[in-house]
């Protein structure tokens, strides 16, 4: 039998802490487009995906496959990059997904940022927004909690109350307005993808409470909440959702988004971080 998810993330976990020879302060993921943040740490460590034991390959593009350790400049802070994330519509189970926020965990990291690139349902979100994700609903329609219980995991039913840490919600406003740029708020949607959806189903999720769709960041979401880590999301809103404007949706215009924003994305998480 293969070894348990805890053994998993614990080897990945020591393996990293080998190569990094210190603490994790904030581990953060970033999501398609947004690599670049990655690119201003200091004092770099870059450790590729395949090298890390059990961790899966970064398939998409968009997403580079490595893991990026270093200082936030100008700070003693320590900040671990996931420059890609794995998706569960690259077929990858959900327990792969999220092993990396299990082998943070072990490495004692408590702050983790979420980030992602999402569609606006929200009509009054224009492509380039960020926003403050406060909450998510999960139309993947499944947990990565699903499987036999583990206690060294956390809770076998975690409270799912506060996801998204208020604190931290309140934190990145504040740093938001400071560096007057406009950061939204609101409810994110996770369907598997990797197809968009249909006008109908955007319909549909607007009538549910979505203000945003996407298809990443809930399964790591519920993870770290059961590890009892806190969590900061922030959506990029790359395009508005399937129906509200003409035209077809594309992932070489989520990437493009992503480029166009990189300067304000990366201050508003480096200023953030600083204050976790
Ligand atoms: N739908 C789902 N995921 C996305 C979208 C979208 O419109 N844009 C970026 N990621």
């Amino acid at each position: 039998m293969s070894n348990s998810i805890f053994d998993r993330a614990q080897t990945s976990a020591r393996f990293i802490q080998e190569k990094i020879k210190c603490d994790v302060d904030v581990a953060v993921v970033l999501g398609s487009g947004l690599g670049v943040f990655a690119e201003t740490l200091e004092e770099q460590t870059i450790i590729p995906y395949e090298e890390i034991p059990d961790f899966a390959r970064s398939t998409v593009e968009g997403h580079s496959g490595r893991l990026v350790v270093g200082k936030l400049p100008q700070t003693s802070i320590n900040v671990a990059v996931m420059q890609g994330r794995f998706h569960y519509y690259e077929g990858y189970s959900l327990e792969e997904v999220t092993l990396p926020i299990r082998a943070f965990s072990a490495l004692g990291v408590k702050k983790l940022v979420l980030t992602n690139a999402s569609g606006g349902v929200n009509e009054s979100f224009k492509a380039g927004d960020l926003m403050l994700i406060t909450d998510h609903i999960n139309l993947m329609m499944v947990s990565p909690l699903r499987g036999r219980h583990d206690q060294r995991l956390g809770a076998r039913f975690p409270d799912m109350s506060e996801v998204y840490s208020r604190e931290y919600g309140r934190i990145a406003k504040e740093v938001a307005a400071q560096l007057q740029l406009k950061l939204g708020e609101g409810v994110y949607m996770a369907l598997q993808g990797p197809n968009y959806e249909t006008p109908a189903e955007i319909r549909m999720m607007r009538v549910l409470g979505a203000d945003a769709v996407g298809m990443s960041t809930v399964p790591e979401a519920i993870v770290a909440r059961q590890m009892g880590m806190q969590t900061l999301g922030i959506s990029l809103i790359t395009n508005a959702a399937a129906g509200i404007e003409d035209g077809p949706i594309n992932h070489a215009e989520v990437m493009e988004m992503g480029q166009r924003v990189s300067k304000q994305f990366c201050e508003l998480l480096a200023k953030t971080i600083v204050k976790l």
